[in-house]
């Protein structure tokens, strides 16, 4: 087993370090799934992306406690699927039965809940991190006038909002809204939405003997973007964690913004 790299961390509320790279978990299940699971462990990966929807938590779970890493050294984030709105204790009970532990590092509501309960449901959240439930609390595949909402409500901004990035959907006003708000940016889908085969990439990645793939992921470091790739096949999952022997000069990042989706 790998020692975890110095993976640089995100600051969320409360002392709670998110590392920036993260593996991605959507798909991934049963034999197959553990074994990607496995090597991402292997291969130092500290931050696993799950999600009530997946359905994969008892393979997270199953993993993790075959590892022998300490629990302590693993930030696992999992998330509450809006129709479970007014049931968020006994899926939490259940994400925690499923995973293995007593408590998650990060729990995000995975889609706005509708309507009333959309400031319900973050009251909640907030209720449970206090009770030591889960470290640090969060949305997901929220607008800005969502969490405005949230914040006008409770008083409290989430500490992490999981949307979908990529060069093609640079946004840096976006960026700017969470800042102001004091919302980390964790972006999913960072691969699925390049185009891998853009020249722009490949010259990129040929003067700095990398992958394109690779060239994408360090560009959402660069812009202090916490990244979460899933791949199935071992190799790929080693190479999409190592970013960090090199880096990306402003221009380069330059001419990464924006680059057209597939
Ligand atoms: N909050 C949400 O609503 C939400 C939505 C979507 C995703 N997510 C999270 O974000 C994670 C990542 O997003 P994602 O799975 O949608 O997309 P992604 O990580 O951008 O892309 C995954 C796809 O890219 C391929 N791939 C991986 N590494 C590659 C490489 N080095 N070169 C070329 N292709 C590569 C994978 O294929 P192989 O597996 O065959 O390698 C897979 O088809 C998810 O797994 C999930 O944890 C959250």
């Amino acid at each position: 087993m790998a020692e975890a790299t110095a993976v640089p961390v995100t600051a969320l509320p409360n002392g709670v370090d998110m590392p920036m790279i993260g593996f991605g978990t959507w798909g991934l299940r049963g034999r197959d799934g553990r074994a990607a699971l496995r090597a991402a462990l292997d291969t130092g990966y500290r931050h696993i992306d799950t999600a009530t929807m997946y359905g994969n938590e008892s393979d997270v779970g199953a993993v993790l406690a075959e590892s022998g890493l300490s629990r302590l050294d693993v930030f696992i984030t999992t998330k509450l699927p809006p129709r479970r709105a007014g049931r968020e204790h006994a899926t939490l009970a259940e994400s925690l039965r499923a995973l293995g532990t007593d408590r998650v590092d990060l729990w995000l509501i995975h889609w706005p809940v509708p309507g009333p309960m959309l400031s319900e449901v973050w009251r909640d959240f907030l209720a449970l991190r206090d009770q030591g439930c889960v470290r640090a609390v969060g949305v997901s595949n929220y607008s800005l006038a969502q969490i405005d909402r949230l914040i006008e409500s409770t008083g409290q901004a989430p500490a992490v909002n999981q949307i979908p990035w990529s060069p093609a959907r640079h946004d840096p006003a976006l960026l700017a809204g969470h800042a102001e708000r004091g919302v980390a940016v964790e972006g999913y889908s960072p691969l699925k939405g390049t185009n891998l085969d853009h020249p722009v990439l490949a010259g990129i990645a040929a003067s700095h003997g990398v992958t394109p793939a690779q060239v994408v992921l360090r560009w959402h470091l660069e812009h202090g973007i916490t990244v979460i790739p899933k791949s199935s096949h071992p190799e790929r999952v080693t190479a999409n964690f190592d970013l960090l022997g090199f880096s990306l000069t402003p221009e380069e990042v330059e001419r990464i913004d924006g680059l057209p989706r597939r």
